[in-house]
């Protein structure tokens, strides 16, 4: 039984995520996405809300499961007995950064691989950073987040404009 982990920080998913994880759960028999919990990223959405919505929009992919971790990937990936790491490479630019997180967890957990799916071509531009700048703005977000997050970053954004 093949159980590997989809590890990021999914503040908030996007389609490009949500992408990943549709083919990664076909070519696994579970897929754990595992939602870092580190407030020193101080990310826009708590773990909690990441997961919820990570929850909302997988809920047809039946052998996906949403599991908050903090800590080291490796660490994560042997308590939940996941000896495969995905991650997705959308351009050059994520490779340097991508080679050195799965050499240094090689390192760390030789037990455990990094397997690296490339982004379909469509959501190869595409980042959760991005996502908020343009909602920070007001801009349209329609196509690049499901509309769950697209109303929870609405909100968010409205409730920050607040403050
Ligand atoms: O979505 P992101 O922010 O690119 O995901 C990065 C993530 C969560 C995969 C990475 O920061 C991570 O694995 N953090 C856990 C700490 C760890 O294991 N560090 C050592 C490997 S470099």
């Amino acid at each position: 039984m093949l159980r590997a982990i989809y590890p990021g920080s999914f503040d908030p998913v996007t389609y490009g995520h949500l992408d990943i994880i549709r083919r990664s759960s076909i070519l696994v028999d579970h897929l754990i996405v595992g939602v870092l919990n580190n407030n020193a990223k101080m990310p826009l959405f708590s773990v909690e809300e990441r997961v919820k919505m990570l929850e909302d929009v997988t809920k047809t992919l039946s052998n996906v499961e949403i599991v908050p971790f903090d800590g080291l990937l490796v660490d994560f990936a042997k308590k939940m007995d996941a000896g495969v790491v995905i991650r997705g490479l959308r351009a050059i630019t994520d490779f340097e950064y991508e080679l050195q997180m799965s050499q240094t967890n090689h390192k760390l957990g030789p037990d455990v691989e990094t397997i690296f799916l490339t982004t379909n071509i469509e959501y190869s531009y595409l980042s959760s950073t991005t996502v908020k700048e343009i909602a920070a703005f007001g801009g349209d977000i329609t196509q690049f987040v499901p509309e769950v997050v697209k109303d929870e970053l609405e909100r968010k954004m409205k409730a920050k404009r607040r403050v």
